[in-house]
């Protein structure tokens, strides 16, 4: 295992989820009863990466209250008998995080140099803070793939998924060269381009294992406009054919988006232990009525 490390940019402004996005950091919003955050940590501990560099806004404070630890409450939780009450709150800080604050919201490449003096130049495992993936138990999750295919290849490895219509516009677009059982040699990178100017079905998601050096390459990009961008240096990459991507197992959600909120909630609920199968029976009876 070569990638210790990761990042996670949840400091954008989430001006699709206003309003509630104007007092609460989006990473926050719950998936059933888990700041949706938390989730991405979990995968990252599913995949044996320990060290979390989670990238905040100013106003975000509350993000590092949620992983850090609350002696009052547990306790409060011990002395009332609420034993798994108390694991699940110990649980929260049981993730080595640390805290890196994007003054500004000048985009992910911005984000993401902010985590340099963590990171340096190894390799990192890079994972947007609004996208979810649910990966049941027998499947392998979408970062152990990644992450699996950097330590045969040493190279820089993306997720992609197939979209079609609009949704092509909507995400950076892969020109592939090759593919072998789902891992493909990318040659070129176009940031959500008209659909018909598509290199291919391929979208980029919000999963990626960088290889060294990216930090170094992120700094010597030219803005354009205020920001810099990453796509620049995978496009980069893709030229001297450093550069692959994989499809995954499991189930993603943008839970940056109203509707791939809800989604990922209807998901998490169903799969609840606690509510799942009362809740099963509510989706069974509502559904009749639609
Ligand atoms: P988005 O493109 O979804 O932007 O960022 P956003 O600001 O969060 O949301 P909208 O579009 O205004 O609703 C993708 C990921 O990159 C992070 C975001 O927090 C999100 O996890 N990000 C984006 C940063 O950390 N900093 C930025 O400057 C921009």
């Amino acid at each position: 295992m070569k990638i210790k490390k990761a990042i996670i940019p949840a400091a954008g402004l989430g001006t699709r989820f206003l309003p509630i996005t104007k007092a609460v950091p989006k990473p926050m919003l719950p998936v059933v009863d888990k700041p949706n955050i938390q989730y991405i940590a979990e995968e990252l501990k599913r995949t044996g990466i320990d060290e979390i560099i989670i990238v905040v806004s100013p106003e975000s404070e509350v993000i590092m209250r949620h992983f850090s630890a609350a002696p009052e409450l547990e306790n409060r939780l011990l002395s009332d008998g609420k034993k798994a009450l108390y694991d699940i709150e110990k649980a929260t800080c049981a993730f080595n995080v640390k805290f890196a604050v994007q003054k500004e919201p000048n985009g992910l490449a911005g984000a993401i140099l902010c985590a340099e003096e963590y990171i340096g130049d190894e390799p990192f495992a890079l994972l947007l803070g609004d996208e979810m993936i649910y990966a049941a138990p027998e499947e392998q999750s979408c970062m152990e793939r990644l992450v699996d295919i950097f330590d045969k290849t040493g190279k820089s490895v993306i997720a992609t998924m197939e979209v079609f219509g609009d949704d092509v516009s909507k995400y950076g677009n892969l020109g592939i060269e090759s593919e072998t059982d789902g891992i493909m040699t990318v040659n070129a990178i176009v940031e959500k381009p008209a659909i018909n100017e598509a290199l291919s079905n391929n979208a980029i998601i919000g999963r990626y294992v960088l290889a060294g050096g990216i930090m170094s390459k992120l700094k010597t990009l030219k803005p354009k406009g205020n920001e810099i961008y990453l796509t620049d240096v995978l496009d980069e990459l893709a030229k001297k054919g450093e550069l692959l991507a994989s499809t995954f197992e499991g189930r993603r959600y943008d839970v940056g988006d109203k509707l791939g909120f809800i989604k990922a909630n209807v998901e998490y609920a169903l799969r609840n232990e606690e509510i799942g199968k009362d809740f099963k029976a509510y989706i069974k009876e509502i559904s009749k009525t639609l």
